[in-house]
């Protein structure tokens, strides 16, 4: 039974503009947050055991946020766990630019792709990908997209309970449409970035209203301008994740 296979609880933490858009039409990286939206961030990614990006995500940031706060690094510590969560990237092209300052970054770094991704043994640069990333899982795909259920199981068998999902939205909608997501962190910020085509948390086919997953509000907080919503997946739309006990920082 697929949906028996044990995952990670996947949280999915986006900034969005008034208007929904997750960044502006020229896809520039989403810095539109407050400092208490940077903190937010950074207090999820370090309640995880490791945070799962899209290659799209990594190409407009070219890097990722680590945990620095003292009392994060400690709450970390104090548990056992490393430091740093780990960093996966998501992509079955398996392009990326050795410059980009993600992998000079001290984090753990894993690459997740595809049983049938054309996984070039060297990047453009001629860097070997298997010395740019500490660990690569291959995994079943369809339709030429990553199977999260068998993505998910592999990350749980390597001790992931907990992952962060930062985006972007085409991430999110795979993930959502696999009924892998557990819940969202939206934090909505006082701008309007319009344009039909800047990307929004969720892209993918998308879903009709009858058949769209189902949220629960669990809690709406106003920080300064900005409005932190989170929610929870309904049960229905998902099958249980695993590393739902522990106390995590709030
Ligand atoms: N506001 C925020 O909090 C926030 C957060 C994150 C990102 N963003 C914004 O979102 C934009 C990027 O979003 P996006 O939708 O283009 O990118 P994305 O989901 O981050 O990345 C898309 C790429 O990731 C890989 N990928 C994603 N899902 C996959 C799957 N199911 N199977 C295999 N590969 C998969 C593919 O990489 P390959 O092409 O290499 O195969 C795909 O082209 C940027 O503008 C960024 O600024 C905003």
């Amino acid at each position: 039974m697929r949906d028996r296979i044990p995952r990670p609880h996947a949280t999915v933490i986006l900034a969005i503009a008034a208007d929904g858009k997750i960044a502006d039409t020229a896809r520039s990286p989403a810095r539109f947050g407050s400092a208490n939206d940077k903190a937010h961030l950074e207090q999820q990614i370090a309640a995880a055991d490791a945070v799962l990006f899209g290659n799209g995500t990594l190409r407009a940031y070219g890097t990722t946020l680590r945990v620095t706060a003292p009392d994060l690094l400690d709450w970390r510590e104090e548990r056992g766990k490393p430091l740093q969560p780990v960093q996966i990237v998501c992509s079955q092209s398996c392009q990326f630019d050795p410059n980009w300052r993600f992998f000079q970054q001290p984090v753990p770094r894993w690459l997740l792709t595809g049983k049938s991704a054309e996984f070039p043994s060297q990047s453009p640069t001629n860097l070997p990908l298997n010395s740019m990333f500490d660990r690569i899982l291959f995994v079943e795909t369809a339709g030429g997209e990553i199977d999260w259920i068998d993505a998910f199981g592999q990350l749980a068998n390597l001790g992931i309970q907990r992952l962060a999902i930062l985006g972007g939205g085409q991430l999110v909608a795979s993930l959502l449409a696999a009924g892998s997501i557990d819940e969202f962190w939206l934090t909505v910020c006082p701008l309007i970035l319009g344009g039909a085509a800047a990307p929004t948390p969720v892209e993918g086919k998308g879903f009709l209203a009858s058949f769209a997953p189902k949220l629960e509000l669990l809690a709406v907080k106003q920080v300064g301008q900005e409005v932190f919503l989170h929610y929870r997946v309904a049960r229905s739309t998902i099958h249980q994740g695993i590393g739902s006990e522990v106390n995590y920082p709030h």
